[in-house]
């Protein structure tokens, strides 16, 4: 059997769990393609899976390879397989009930990845589909935002953040977001109208009339953000689903999602950064055997834009 190099866990716990070693090399099966991959972002959910915090929800044979985010090139595609040849560069979020990215190879849905953007080098497309998908996802698919629409976008300096100040700027919104002092100019220059510092300010005496809040911290955060909505507003939330009483509450609405695999959406998001109105920021790049550290430095929860993982 032919082997790789990959980050796997054995059993859940902390990052000293992630063992870099040899695995098997995945085979594409039917409608399958097999990815070279070339880097992989790190998301939350990787160490939250890391830590069995998902246990419940998803069940993954032990052991498993996480990391659900990448870039890379077709090395071979299963029966069945016509949109995809060797040596096309590809980008994707590969289904999270399955072996992630955090190897030398992935087995992926063809229908579920895209031509990664051109313009972008591996490491800079490998941070976009997560996180980017789970923007556009929120904003648009469950928001609704439309242009000239106000939005409040919390830890919008974060990986989802910063792509949802980009999207909601493209789109023709306001848009508000919260972060610490140290983010705001890098907040205005992804397009933010205004900053709220969460360290310093309550960010309910300083907002009203939204039409969209996005939630992607959940707890007091959430609780204090209803009262910044306007009536028939919409809180989505990417923590799970806010309170349908509390919602009703306040006469606004509550909307939540896991995000999806969606090739169209990736094709959008690769033109978007292809004509240069979506950056990408990755803060920081490690080697894939130094997948502990970058999710120790994820899990602080003051990652600015995106942590990748060179794998090639
Ligand atoms: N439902 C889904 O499908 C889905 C998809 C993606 C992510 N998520 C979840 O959404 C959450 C965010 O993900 P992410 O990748 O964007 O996280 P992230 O990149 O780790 O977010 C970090 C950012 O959060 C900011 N931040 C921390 N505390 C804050 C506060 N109290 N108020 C405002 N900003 C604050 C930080 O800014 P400062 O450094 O300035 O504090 C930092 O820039 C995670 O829990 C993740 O698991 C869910």
């Amino acid at each position: 059997m032919a082997t790789m190099k990959a980050v796997r866990i054995h059993d859940y716990g902390g990052p000293e769990v992630l063992r870099h070693e040899d695995a098997p090399q995945p085979e594409p099966a039917a409608g399958e393609v097999l990815v070279r991959v070339h880097a992989a972002a790190v998301n939350p959910i990787d160490w939250k899976v890391r830590a069995g915090y998902l246990k419940s929800m998803i069940r993954y044979p032990l052991p498993m390879i996480p990391g659900w985010d990448f870039s890379g090139v077709v090395e071979a595609a299963g029966n069945g397989v016509t949109e995809w040849k060797k040596g096309d560069e590809v980008y994707g979020r590969p289904d999270l009930g399955r072996d992630g990215a955090y190897g030398e190879y992935i087995a992926v849905r063809a229908p579920e990845i895209a031509n990664k953007p051109k313009s972008l080098d591996h490491i800079h497309a490998a941070a976009i589909p997560l996180a980017g998908l789970t923007a556009w996802q929120a904003i648009f698919n469950v928001g609704g935002l439309s242009a000239g629409q106000k939005i409040l976008i919390h830890a919008a300096s974060g990986g989802v953040g910063s792509f949802a100040v980009q999207l909601a700027k493209w789109k023709g919104a306001y848009v508000i977001g919260t972060a610490s002092a140290r983010n705001h100019d890098f907040l205005r220059q992804l397009g933010a109208d205004e900053t709220i510092d969460y360290q310093s300010a309550r960010f309910e005496d300083a907002v009203r009339d939204v039409d969209v809040v996005l939630d992607s911290l959940a707890g007091e955060t959430r609780t204090r953000s209803w009262q910044v909505l306007k009536k028939g507003g919409i809180l989505v939330s990417i923590l799970g689903p806010p309170s349908a009483e509390e919602a009703a509450r306040y006469g606004v609405r509550a909307g939540s999602l896991l995000v999806q695999p969606n090739a169209a959406e990736l094709r959008e998001l690769a033109a978007l950064a292809d004509s240069g109105k979506l950056r990408t920021i990755v803060e920081t790049v490690l080697p894939l055997k130094e997948a502990a550290r970058a999710q120790e430095i994820n899990q602080t929860l003051h990652t600015r834009g995106k942590i990748v993982l060179q794998v090639v």
